[in-house]
Order: C-alpha cells, then structure tokens, then sequence
C-alpha cells in the first residue's frame, strides 16, 4: 500500500506525478488556502504533509502529527513552518532553493527598473485616454543605469540581482553576515554597513530570510536614513519590512518610492499603499514563472520521496533531524 500523504494544494504537474507514484495522495483540489482546522483534521492517517507558504505549521499542527516522516515546503522560505518544534520531534522540513534563484531575482530587478521609470503609472495614464501627445516633461523617471544599488542579504537571490545590476552599470553595495570577496572582485562590489548601505544606494534591494533577526529590519529609523531619491525593493518576506513607517515614509516623501512582492499579513495589503501612485504592488509572484513552479513542484516531490526513501532530501531546513 502507499503512504497516505496531505498536499494542501495541487501544484504544477511535474511535481503532481511524482507524487502519484508514490502515494496516496489526499488533495485539496479546490482553488483556496485550507484553514488550520481542516489542515488537522486531514492530517488525521497522513505520514507526510506538502505544504505551501500559505499554510501555518506551527507547534500545535506539528505537536498533533508528531509521527510526520517529512513536511516538504513549496517554497525556499520556510518561516511558514515552526522549524524548533519540527525539530523537536524529529520531523525534516525540506524546502526548495535554487531553482527559483533567477526567476525571482529577474522579478526584482523587473520591479527596480518598473518603479523607476514608473511603467505601470504610465500605463495606467495612458490606458486613461491620458496621452494628448509626446511632451519635455511626461512621466519623467530615474535612470536605473549607473545608480548605486544596495543589496541587502547576499544570498542566492542577491548574487544573482548583482548580475543583472552589471548589466546595467550599477555600483554595487552589500551587506551580509560574511563578506565574500570573489564577489567583490567580479562585480567590484562593497560591503558596507547597513547604515552606510541606505544613506548611500538609489535602490535598496531586500534578499534576507525572515527571522526574528530580520523583522522589521526597514523601520522608522531605516527609511530616516535613506536618499529621498532612493526605492525600496522587497521580494523577500513582507515582515522583513515594518508597513506602517513604510507607509509614513512614502508619505512624508522621504524615499522617491517601493516596489513590492510582499506583504506582511499576506494577502492583506495596507491601505495606505493601495492609494499611492509611487509604489508598484503584486501579489507574491517571485517565483511564478512557468518553469520554475514546475521546477519547484518537482524538488518538492522528490524532497518527499527521497526522505520516504531513506535518502538526503536535495534541501532541508533543519539538517541535524538526519544526523540524529
Ligand atoms: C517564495 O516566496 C518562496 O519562499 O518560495
Ligand atoms: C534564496 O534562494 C537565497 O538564498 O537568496
């Protein structure tokens, strides 16, 4: 018999049919996020859980199922999940980095460019019937080109922003727990402290996880410090930004404008940035290329059959539940 196991939401085929393989599979084929109670309540006879970054695994989700052989996360974030508590009970949480490296860095710097030469106030306005024709003055931007791009964790995703960042000229300022310095070689790239980083950058990209560490690492007292020129970019976490002092700021013009993925009490977005012409909203779309959630669909699937097949998951949050 195969292992019953709980997908809380169909992802893209690669990943599906893998998983019909293996298991027997109880999905949530409707077009919605579960509530937690159903999410227990499904859970009940499961040996394993695909979750999304929508779903909350906390402690007491996980306390419940402590027999869970693995949760395998659609996503390379996991503060979805209470890792500790996963720990706790010897449970892997896989997770899926990597394959979703330069979609979301593509998107990112797709944001920068946007928000700087206001592309989707622009069309706005012209699909208005708006345009009377070409004028000195219409829907005058920033340059993207040779500006100061501060990015703010050096991961994955920050390696690959500075690629793009070359393309177009831009001098390149970091932080980052470790200072890498092939990096700072192949881009002729510094690292800076973060104060140093926003009194500086024309654009602040955020590339850090969310972690007690990094919530509300853009507050008040941040937004003080940048450019009144300057723009924020967040494909990260939305936590990783405090949404009221950015509101405060956007208003009180003390940064030119943000460009944002994310939110943070996802899908809610704060009124205050609804009303504001210089700030780009989407909906957590980071990764949402064709390839790459299929991509992440099948690392997810074979996260969870190798656990099941008493092989390394190609990525796990917390590691030290293998070496025990
Ligand atoms: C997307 O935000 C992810 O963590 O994969
Ligand atoms: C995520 O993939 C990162 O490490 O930036």
């Amino acid at each position: 018999m195969k292992p019953k196991i709980l997908v809380t939401r169909r992802i893209p085929e690669e990943g599906m049919k893998l998983l019909e393989e293996k298991f027997d599979i109880d999905l949530n084929d409707e077009d919605r996020i579960l509530s937690k109670e159903e999410i227990i309540k499904r859970l009940e006879g499961k040996e394993a859980l695909l979750s999304l970054l929508t779903d909350n695994i906390d402690k007491e989700i996980i306390d419940k199922f402590p027999d869970l052989k693995v949760i395998s996360n659609y996503a390379v974030g996991f503060n979805n999940i209470d890792i500790e508590a996963a720990t706790a009970k010897g449970i892997p949480v896989t997770n899926t980095p990597g394959v979703l490296t330069e979609t979301t860095a593509d998107l990112a710097f797709i944001l920068l460019c946007s928000i700087a030469r206001r592309i989707v106030e622009a069309d706005k306005f012209a699909r208005a019937g708006k345009y009377k024709g070409w004028a000195p003055m219409l829907l005058l931007g920033n340059d993207v080109h040779g500006k100061k791009l501060g990015i703010i964790g050096l991961g994955r995703i920050g390696h690959e922003i500075a690629k793009r960042a070359k393309g177009f000229n831009m001098e390149l300022l970091y932080t980052d727990h470790d200072r890498d310095e092939e990096f700072e070689k192949q881009y002729n790239a510094k690292k800076i402290s973060q104060e140093e980083l926003l009194k500086e950058s024309d654009f602040v990209t955020l590339h850090v996880p969310l972690t007690d560490e990094t919530k509300h690492l853009m507050s008040e007292k941040e937004f003080d410090m940048m450019k009144d020129t300057a723009y924020l970019i967040n494909t990260s976490r939305g936590e990783v930004v405090d949404e009221n002092a950015l509101v405060e700021a956007l208003k009180a013009k003390k940064i030119a404008g943000a460009a944002l993925d994310v939110f943070e009490e996802e899908p809610k977005i704060h009124p205050g940035l609804i009303e504001l012409d210089n700030v780009i909203i989407v909906p957590h779309i980071g990764s949402a290329s064709k390839e790459t959630r299929g991509k992440m669909a099948e690392m997810a699937a074979k996260n969870m059959i190798n656990i099941f097949e008493g092989k390394e998951p190609l990525s796990i949050a917390n590691k030290e539940v293998l070496e025990k």
